[in-house]
């Protein structure tokens, strides 16, 4: 077995862990609290279970980050970014790495946690909804995007 193979086995399974995670707290664990508990217990439940998923998937995206460079580099493939009509699975990819990134290791230690304690404070409820609908958002382009990768190293696209 080569270094490409190992590479796109590490790179898909960092995908599996972070995506698989953000889709189960999204469709399977925040519905299930706002059926159970009160506002303002939801929003401590949601803290304590994105708190320990985060810590996680900050592990997950940078695998996922540093192997998608590596195989790029190791295919010669960077003039790919160029061409996003052909290879927009490339692009998709590295705008949904950035946005996690983003989000994991900039806004939500220093901007959202703190946005998300004083706006929960004043309205659990609301601040509830506008989480789930972004936490929607972003999963559904993940799986798009991770269906579009696979394509696109198949031959599908
Ligand atoms: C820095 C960000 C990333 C880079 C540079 C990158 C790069 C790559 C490259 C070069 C390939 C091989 C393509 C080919 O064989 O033609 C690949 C495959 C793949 N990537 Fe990424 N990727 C990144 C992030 C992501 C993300 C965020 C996802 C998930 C949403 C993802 C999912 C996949 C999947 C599913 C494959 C297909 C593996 C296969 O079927 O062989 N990648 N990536």
């Amino acid at each position: 077995m080569d270094e490409f193979t190992i590479l796109r086995a590490i790179h898909v399974a960092a995908v599996v862990h972070w995506i698989g995670g953000v889709w189960f707290v999204t469709f399977v664990v925040l519905p299930a609290v706002s059926r159970f508990a009160e506002p303002a217990r939801r929003v401590a439940f949601f803290e304590e279970v994105e708190g320990r998923f985060a810590f996680q998937a900050r592990i997950s995206t940078a695998i996922a980050g540093l192997s998608g460079f590596w195989l790029t580099w190791r295919m010669a493939a960077f003039d790919r970014f160029l061409d996003p009509g052909r290879f927009w699975f490339m692009n998709a990819m590295v705008a949904l790495w950035v946005i996690f990134t983003l989000v994991l290791f900039v806004l939500e230690p220093l901007v959202l946690h703190r946005w998300f304690s004083t706006r929960a404070a004043r309205d659990p409820e609301g601040t509830m909804a506008i989480v789930l609908t972004m936490h929607r958002v972003l999963s559904t382009a993940a799986v798009v995007t991770v269906a579009g990768a696979v394509l696109g190293a198949h031959g599908g696209v």
